[in-house]
């Protein structure tokens, strides 16, 4: 992106000179932003630097950005949490998930859901999120891929919620998204089995909008991102708006919300 009007490196998280770095990249132009997880060689694992570096994107993110790409550099999207924080010496600079546990007792908690913040922000209103998914997603990676409102993704696809393998459960905002998208039965299946869930399959029951040759999926997320510009900037985030309040609402409580954010529309366009 020649003409990226913002531009930050997280640096490599797998130094271990002992600071906590995100491995995060991040790029603005014009409307659309793009987050790149930059850590190929360790197949883009995420630390809690990453997730804190993602909440911040998301905290000073510009105002004119529509449309936010999610990707990961080389061969996998991501291959989902450090497995270093696992370990008694952990992540270095950042402690591991044993000693957190031991010393944070009800914190622990607290730390979840710092984490989850550099997810959450990607469903606001105001913005499209589109995940551009090749190789592995695996569970945190998976979860990011969930995050967003879409999901294009390359033939080589896997998607692994691999948490309940490993006996835990996933807590990266992942579940909610899942189940919205494939519905219970489906999402049981793919978190109780830790299946592996490939390109073909995942346009079919609706976790990826798009399949593309690897080779194709920037020109795709980039056409996405130019349809997704070319609406109205305002009606569509109340459409977003109302179409994130569809489910829980009845059709006649949705039908009055519908009329709402018209009455709005209307008021702006010709009031
Ligand atoms: N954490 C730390 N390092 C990882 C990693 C991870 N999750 N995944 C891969 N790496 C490292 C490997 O150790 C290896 O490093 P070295 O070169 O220093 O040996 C490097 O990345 C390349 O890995 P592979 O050689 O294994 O690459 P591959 O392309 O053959 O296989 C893979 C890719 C299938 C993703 C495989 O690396 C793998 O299975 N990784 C572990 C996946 C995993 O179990 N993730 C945890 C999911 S659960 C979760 O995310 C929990 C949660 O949210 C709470």
């Amino acid at each position: 992106m020649a003409e990226a009007q913002a531009r930050q490196r997280g640096g490599n998280a797998d130094d271990d000179s002992g600071s906590a770095r995100s491995g995060v990249r991040f790029e603005v132009d014009g409307e659309i932003a793009t987050i790149t997880l930059d850590r190929p060689e360790k197949r883009n694992a995420q630390t809690f630097a990453t997730w804190s570096e993602l909440a911040r994107i998301g905290e000073s993110l510009p105002e004119q950005v529509r449309v936010v790409v999610v990707k990961g550099e080389g061969p996998s999207f991501s291959a989902g949490i450090d497995l270093r924080m696992f370990t008694p010496e952990g992540v270095p600079g950042q402690g591991s998930f044993s000693s957190a546990a031991k010393s944070e007792g009800a914190g622990f908690e607290q730390r979840v859901s710092q984490a989850q913040a550099g997810f959450l922000w990607l469903r606001r209103p105001e913005i499209v999120s589109i995940a551009a998914v090749q190789g592995h997603a695996i569970g945190a990676g998976f979860q990011l891929a969930l995050a967003c409102d879409l999901r294009i993704v390359a033939e080589d696809v896997s998607f692994c919620m691999k948490e309940p393998a490993l006996g835990l459960v996933p807590d990266l905002t992942g579940t909610k998204p899942l189940v919205d998208l494939v519905g219970l039965a489906k999402a049981i299946d793919i978190c109780l089995t830790a299946r592996t869930v490939h390109a073909e399959e995942a346009v079919r029951i609706g976790l990826a909008e798009r399949v593309v040759a690897g080779g194709d999926l920037e020109q795709a997320i980039q056409d996405k991102a130019a349809q997704l510009l070319s609406t109205n900037r305002d009606a569509a985030v109340a459409t977003k708006r109302l179409l994130q309040g569809a489910l829980g609402r009845t059709l006649e409580e949705q039908s009055a919300a519908e009329a709402v954010e018209q009455a709005a529309r209307i008021r702006t366009l010709f009031g």
